[in-house]
C-alpha cells in the first residue's frame, strides 16, 4: 500500500454571497476506491460536497474507518456517521428518514450568518459530534483563522508609533481603520460605526460606509489580498483597526481580530463575547462592550492615540522580550495542541474531526451536540444593547426556530421532508408564535 497525498477543495457558497474556497491536503490515506459489498470497516459519510476525492480507507492511531462522500451509501449496512459542513446543511436535501444507528455530525468554522437554523437548541440537538468554532466542541476551530504564534510576536510589519502618528499627517490618515464588505449583518455592526464617526475620524475602504478610495492593486481580488503582504502593510499603518464580526457568538473569532494584531494595529472589537480569553496578553485588544457609547469609545482612542507610552501598552506581543511576550497560557495551550501538519490549514481540522468521529463509532459511545457547542444569542443592536426587531436577522433567526422544532418532530418520527409542505408548516407556525 502506498502514501498518497491529495488535494481537496471545499467550496461554499453561502446566502449566495460568500464564495468561501478552502483547500486542504490530506495526507496518509490509502488509495483505496471500494465497492460496496468489499468494505469491512465502519462507514462515515461526507453529505456535504467536498470537491476531491471520492471514497478513502482512512486510519485513525489504532482504527479504521472507510470516508467516502458517495451517497448510494447512505443505505449501506455499515453506514455509522454522516458529516455535515454547516453552511450547507439544508433541509430540502437530507438523509431522511435517519436510522436510529447513524449519527450526525456538524463541521462549522463560520457563524450562523450562513446558516442561522444551526443556533437552536432543537437543530444542533440533532448531531452527534462538533467542530465548530466554540471551545466546548469536539474538534474546536476557535483558532482556526490565527497563523500561529510566530505571527503574533512577529515584529516584521510594525510601524513604530512616532511613524504612525506622522502618517497622519503625511498621508491625512485617520486614526481607525474600517474595511468591511458586508454591510447587512445580524451583530448591526455598521450602525455602531456610523455613530462613531461622529466623533472620531474613521477611514473606511470598503464597501460600507466608504469614505475614502482603496487603491487599486488592493481592489483587484479582494479575498485574495486580505492577507497579502501588501494588504498587512496597509492596515499596519493605523493606530487602531475596527474589527466587528458579522455574529455575535461566544469564541466565534475571525482574521478580523487576528489582522490588526499580527501587523501590530490595536484592534477595537466586537463580537464574541469572550474574545478577551484568546487575547495574547490581557491588554492587547479593546473592547466596544466596556464603553457606555461610542462618545466614550471615541475619546478614550483619541487621548491613547497621543499617548506613546499608554498606547505601546498593548503591543506587549510585539514589543516585550521574546520569551514574555505572549502570557496567554490558554492561547499558548490550545496552539499548541491544535491539530498540526499543514500550519492554519482547515484541511487539519477536517482530518482531526474525521478520527474524532470515527473513534467514536468503533466504541459505540453515545454524545450529543449541545447549544454549548455553537452559542450564539439572539442578535442584540451594539448601540442599544437590545434586540433590534427592524433588523431582518432577527426575523430570519426566529423564522428558523419554528424550522428547526419541525425538523426536529420530522427526524425524531422518521419521516422524510416535502420541502414545500415543511415551510408553509414553518411559516404557519412562525405567524401563531408557536416556536
Ligand atoms: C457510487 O457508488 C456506486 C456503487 O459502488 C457506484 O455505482 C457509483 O458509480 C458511485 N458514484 C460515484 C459518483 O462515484
Ligand atoms: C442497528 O445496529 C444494531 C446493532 O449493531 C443492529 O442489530 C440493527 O440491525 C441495526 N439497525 C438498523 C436499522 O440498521
Ligand atoms: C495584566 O497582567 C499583568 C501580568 O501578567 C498583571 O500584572 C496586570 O494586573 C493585569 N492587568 C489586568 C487589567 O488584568
Ligand atoms: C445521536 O443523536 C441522536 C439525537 O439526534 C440520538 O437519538 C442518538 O442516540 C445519538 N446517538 C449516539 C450514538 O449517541
Ligand atoms: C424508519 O423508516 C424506515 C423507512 O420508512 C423504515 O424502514 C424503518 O423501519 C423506520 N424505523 C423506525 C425506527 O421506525
Amino acid at each position: 500500500m502506498h502514501h498518497k497525498t491529495y488535494s481537496m477543495i471545499l467550496m461554499v457558497a453561502a446566502s449566495g454571497v460568500i464564495l468561501t474556497i478552502f483547500q486542504f491536503w490530506l495526507s496518509s490515506y490509502y488509495d483505496t476506491a471500494l465497492l460496496p459489498h468489499d468494505v469491512k470497516d465502519p462507514v462515515v459519510l461526507w453529505w456535504s460536497p467536498f470537491v476531491g476525492d471520492e471514497n478513502r480507507l482512512s486510519t485513525c492511531e489504532d482504527v479504521q474507518c472507510y470516508f467516502t462522500q458517495n451517497k448510494s451509501f447512505t443505505s449501506h449496512l455499515l453506514l455509522k456517521a454522516i458529516l455535515f459542513y454547516g453552511s450547507n446543511f439544508n433541509v430540502a436535501d437530507l438523509p431522511l428518514p435517519r436510522s436510529r444507528n447513524v449519527t450526525w455530525g456538524l463541521i462549522h468554522e463560520e457563524s450562523p450568518r450562513n446558516n442561522p437554523i444551526l443556533v437552536h437548541d432543537d437543530a444542533l440537538n440533532l448531531f452527534n459530534y462538533s467542530a465548530t468554532f466554540s471551545r466546548y466542541s469536539d474538534v474546536p476551530l476557535t483558532l482556526v483563522d490565527l497563523p500561529g504564534e510566530e505571527e503574533l510576536t512577529d515584529t516584521s510589519y510594525l510601524v513604530p508609533f512616532k511613524e504612525k502618528s506622522e502618517l497622519v499627517y503625511k498621508n491625512s490618515l485617520a486614526p481607525v481603520l474600517y474595511i468591511q464588505s458586508d454591510c447587512d449583518t445580524a451583530s448591526d455592526r455598521d450602525s455602531y460605526v456610523a455613530e462613531l464617526m461622529k466623533y472620531i475620524q474613521v477611514d473606511s475602504y470598503g464597501p460600507c460606509l466608504n469614505n475614502r478610495p482603496l487603491v487599486e492593486s488592493l481592489k483587484d481580488n479582494h479575498m485574495e489580498t486580505l492577507m497579502s503582504k501588501e494588504f498587512l502593510s496597509f492596515v499596519a499603518k493605523y493606530k487602531f483597526t475596527l474589527a466587528f464580526e458579522n455574529a455575535v457568538c461566544n469564541d466565534y473569532i475571525t482574521e478580523k481580530l487576528w489582522r490588526p494584531l499580527i501587523v501590530g494595529s490595536i484592534p477595537v472589537y466586537y463580537g464574541s463575547p469572550t474574545f478577551k480569553d484568546w487575547l495574547p496578553n490581557n491588554q492587547s485588544a479593546i473592547s466596544v462592550l466596556d464603553f457606555k457609547n461610542p462618545k466614550d469609545l471615541a475619546a478614550f482612542l483619541l487621548k491613547l492615540a497621543n499617548n506613546e507610552a499608554d498606547y505601546q501598552e498593548y503591543l506587549n506581543h510585539k514589543l516585550l522580550d521574546r520569551d514574555n511576550r505572549i502570557t496567554n497560557d490558554r492561547l499558548l495551550k490550545a496552539l499548541q495542541s491544535r491539530p498540526k501538519g499543514y500550519a492554519n490549514d482547515f484541511g487539519n481540522y477536517v482530518q482531526a474531526f474525521e478520527c474524532f468521529v470515527c473513534r467514536k463509532v468503533h466504541n459505540s459511545q453515545r454524545s450529543l451536540m449541545t447549544s454549548k457547542q455553537y452559542s450564539c444569542p439572539l442578535p442584540t443592536n451594539p448601540l442599544t444593547g437590545k434586540i433590534n426587531h427592524g433588523n431582518v436577522w432577527v426575523d430570519q433567526w426566529n423564522i428558523e426556530k419554528c424550522g428547526a422544532k419541525l425538523l426536529a418532530h420530522f427526524v425524531s418520527n422518521n419521516k422524510s421532508i416535502d420541502i414545500k409542505q415543511f415551510n408553509n408548516e414553518q411559516f404557519r407556525m412562525y405567524n401563531k408564535a408557536e416556536c
